[in-house]
C-alpha cells in the first residue's frame, strides 16, 4: 500500500494557509510601491479589476485542477489533458518561477527581518530611526543581506520540513490572525494623524491620466504574483485541499482577503507618508525608509515601527513557505524524494540563484542583462511574462481542454443543486479571463501602439 498523501486537515486550514500564500511582501511591499510609482488610486482600481476578472477565475481553475488531480503541479500538468502531455510546461515553468521569485523575495524577506531587530535596537538604545542610509548600506552590502537571506531560507524550510498540515497549516493559522491584529492596530494610529486624510485620497481618487499600457500589466502581473497564480502554487494547495471544501466561496473569501490586507496596508502606509511630507513614489524602498521615518515621527512610532515589520515577517514567512512547496511537492512527488531532502534541494537551489539576486544590488551592480540587475530580471521575468502566460494556460487547460461536465463537478464538490455562479466562474475562465490577459499583455508591449 502507498503512504497516503499529506494534505491539509480542515476546510478553515485549506483556507489560512491559501490565504497565507496569498499575503505577503506583495501586500506591504510591492502593493504600496507600486501604487506609490503609477499614481495611486487609478492603478488600485486597475488592480482590483484584475483581481475580480482574471485572478478569481484562475484561483478558481488552479484550485479545481489541483484537486481534481491530486498531484504536485509538474504531475497534475503532465496527465490532466490525456495524450496532451505538453501542458507540462505549466508546471515545470512554475518550478523555474517559484525558483525565481524566491531567489529576490528571500533577500527583501531578509531585510524584514533584519529590520525587525535593527528598529528595536534603535528604539531600545533610543537613537533616531533607521535612516535612508542604513537602508542603503544594508541592501547594497555583500554579506550582511546575505547571511539574512540565508537565514530566513532556511527558516521557511524548517516549517516545510514539517509535511503540509503540521508545518505549513499549523504555522499559518497561527500567524494570519495576529498578522491581521497587528496591521489594524498600525491603521488605527496612521488614520488617526493629522493629515492622514491626503493619503486617503491617494488611494481612492483615481487619476486616469496615469494609466498607461505597462501600467496596465503590470497590475494584472501583480494581481497573479498577489494570488500566487500562473505558476501551480494554487494548484499544489487545491491538491491538498478536502472534498468539503466549496471551490469557488473559498477562492472568493481568499481573493477578498488578500485585497483587504493590501488596502489596509495602503492604508497603514500612504496617510503617514502624506502626513509627515515624504515622496509616496519612492519606489521598492518605500517600505524600508518611508516607515522608519514617518512612524518615528508619532507617538509609540518606534514601537509601531517594530510592530510593522513584525507583521511584514509573519507575511513574507506564509507565502515563502508556498513558493517554497512547490518544487517540494514535485521533487518529493514525481521524483519520489523523502520530504526533507526534497527541502534541502530546493533552499540550495534558492541560495544558488538567490546570492546573484542579493549582489545585484550592490556589489555586482555593474552586472546586467537587458539592461537590468538579477533582482529586476527575476522580478521583471515571473511578473510580466512567467505568471501572465502560465495563467493564460491554465485558463486554457480548464476552459478548452477538460471536459466542461468534468470540470463543472470538480468546481461543485460536494455543493448540492445547481449554482449559478458555478456557470458565471465558468464563462469567465473560458472566454473572459484568457481574452484579457492577451489584450492586456499585447497593450503592454506596445503591439496596438503608445
Ligand atoms: N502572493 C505572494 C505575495 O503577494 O507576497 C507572493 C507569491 C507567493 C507569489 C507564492 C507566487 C507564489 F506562488
Amino acid at each position: 500500500m502507498t503512504k497516503q498523501r499529506d494534505g491539509f486537515a480542515s476546510s478553515l486550514g485549506a483556507f489560512t494557509a491559501t490565504v497565507a500564500s496569498a499575503v505577503g511582501l506583495g501586500n506591504i511591499w510591492k502593493f504600496p510601491y507600486l501604487a506609490g510609482v503609477n499614481g495611486g488610486a487609478a492603478f488600485v482600481l486597475t488592480y482590483l479589476l484584475a483581481v475580480a476578472l482574471v485572478g478569481l477565475p484562475i484561483l478558481v481553475a488552479e484550485h479545481a485542477i489541483g484537486r481534481k488531480m491530486r498531484k504536485d503541479a509538474v504531475a497534475s500538468y503532465a496527465t490532466v489533458v490525456p495524450r496532451e502531455g505538453f501542458w507540462v510546461l505549466i508546471g515545470y515553468a512554475g518550478v523555474v518561477a517559484a525558483f525565481l521569485i524566491m531567489a529576490f523575495y528571500s533577500d527583501v524577506a531578509g531585510w524584514v527581518f533584519s529590520y525587525i531587530v535593527k528598529s528595536f535596537m534603535a528604539a531600545f538604545r533610543g537613537t533616531g530611526p533607521l535612516s535612508a542610509q542604513d537602508f542603503a548600506a544594508l541592501a547594497s552590502g555583500t554579506w550582511e543581506p546575505l547571511i539574512w537571506q540565508i537565514g530566513v531560507v532556511v527558516f521557511v524550510s524548517l516549517i516545510v520540513a514539517a509535511g503540509v498540515s503540521k508545518g505549513i497549516e499549523a504555522a499559518t493559522k497561527l500567524t494570519m490572525p495576529i498578522l491581521l491584529a497587528l496591521l489594524l492596530l498600525c491603521d488605527i494610529r496612521a488614520l488617526t494623524l493629522p493629515g492622514a486624510f491626503k493619503g486617503v485620497t491617494f488611494l481612492f481618487a483615481p487619476d486616469f491620466s496615469k494609466l498607461s499600457g505597462t501600467v496596465i500589466l503590470s497590475a494584472l502581473g501583480l494581481a497573479f504574483f498577489k494570488l500566487s497564480l500562473g505558476m501551480g502554487t494554487m494548484t499544489t494547495y487545491g491538491s491538498y485541499m478536502p472534498e468539503s471544501v466549496r471551490l469557488v466561496p473559498n477562492a472568493g473569501r481568499v481573493a477578498l482577503a488578500d485585497t483587504l490586507v493590501s488596502i489596509l496596508a495602503g492604508l497603514a502606509i500612504f496617510p503617514a507618508v502624506f502626513a509627515f511630507g515624504f515622496e509616496p513614489a519612492s519606489g521598492p524602498s518605500l517600505l524600508f525608509i518611508s516607515i522608519p521615518a514617518v512612524f518615528s515621527k508619532m507617538p509609540f512610532g518606534n514601537f509601531f515601527t517594530v510592530l510593522f515589520f513584525l507583521l511584514s515577517a509573519l507575511a513574507a514567512t506564509g507565502a515563502m513557505i508556498s513558493l517554497i512547496e512547490v518544487p517540494v511537492a514535485w521533487l518529493s512527488g514525481k521524483m519520489k524524494l523523502p520530504r526533507p531532502k526534497a527541502v534541502i534541494i530546493t533552499a540550495l537551489g534558492i541560495i544558488v540563484l538567490g546570492i546573484p539576486a542579493t549582489l545585484s544590488l550592490g556589489p555586482w551592480k555593474e552586472v546586467q542583462l537587458f539592461k537590468m540587475g538579477f533582482f529586476d530580471l527575476f522580478d521583471y521575468i515571473q511578473q510580466n511574462l512567467l505568471l501572465p502566460l502560465g495563467g493564460l494556460a491554465i485558463a486554457i487547460v480548464a476552459g478548452w481542454r477538460l471536459r466542461k461536465s468534468d470540470f463543472l463537478n470538480e468546481l461543485a464538490g460536494q455543493e448540492k443543486g445547481k449554482k449559478w455562479y458555478l456557470t458565471l466562474v465558468y464563462i469567465f475562465i473560458k472566454y473572459i479571463s484568457p481574452a484579457l490577459i492577451v489584450l492586456v499583455f499585447l497593450n503592454g508591449f506596445g503591439v496596438f501602439g503608445k
